[in-house]
């Protein structure tokens, strides 16, 4: 059992990764093997609406000169998928966005890739807009087909510099319950 987490921040290990991890500690200590890949200084694009992925069903994006094909594989190979993204205006990252559009545009050119694998997003923000960059990252979930638990709040942490994060323990507690649910569910689809 694997679950691979994406962290759309342009800073490394910052405030994104602090709350990523906080769930992957979680998903360790259930035996599940993880994996973090952060996108600061990766230069993801986004989609250029070539529609090859559809054409040609390979299972791969059309621009080869970035990570995002390796990510694909990534996700294809898990049975779970973090995305973690600061808000920036309110927003998610260019980056995360990207990521979206890609491997959202090949993962239904080729039949869903990722349906029923279990999915979470993950937030920091300084002050306003973490609800909307949450839903951002849920809409490629939900269209995926995959299977999103919760935790017993959204899942936000606040800090603005580097560490601030960790400063905020309701947050924290927030990823590592919903390390927990993950883990459960992603335990209970193998059976
Ligand atoms: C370009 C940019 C835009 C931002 N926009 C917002 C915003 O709209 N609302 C907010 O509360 N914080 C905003 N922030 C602050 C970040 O969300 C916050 O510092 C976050 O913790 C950064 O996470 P990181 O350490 O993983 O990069 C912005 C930061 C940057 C760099």
């Amino acid at each position: 059992m694997k679950v691979v987490a994406f962290n759309g921040s342009a800073r490394k290990n910052g405030n994104t990764a602090i709350l990523i991890n906080c769930v992957l500690d979680e998903l360790m200590r259930e035996g599940i093997e993880t994996e973090l890949v952060q996108f600061a200084g990766k230069n993801i694009r986004g989609c250029i609406a070539c529609y090859k992925c559809i054409e040609l069903k390979d299972r791969r994006c059309a621009i080869h000169n970035d990570i995002m094909n390796d990510c694909i594989e990534k996700m294809m190979g898990a049975d779970g998928i973090v995305f973690g993204s600061p808000v920036y205006f309110a927003d998610l990252t260019a980056g995360i966005k990207g990521f979206i559009e890609r491997a959202g545009m090949v993962g239904r050119a080729n039949g869903d890739l990722f349906r029923r694998k279990v999915g979470a997003a993950v937030t920091s923000v300084r002050r306003a807009g973490a609800i909307h960059t949450f839903d951002s990252m849920n809409h490629f979930f939900f269209i995926s087909q995959m299977i999103v638990p919760g935790s017993n709040y959204w899942n936000v942490g606040v800090g603005r510099d580097i560490g601030e994060v960790d400063k905020d323990e309701e947050g924290k507690a927030t990823m590592r319950l919903l390390g927990q649910n993950m883990a459960w569910l992603i335990k209970k689809l193998q059976e």
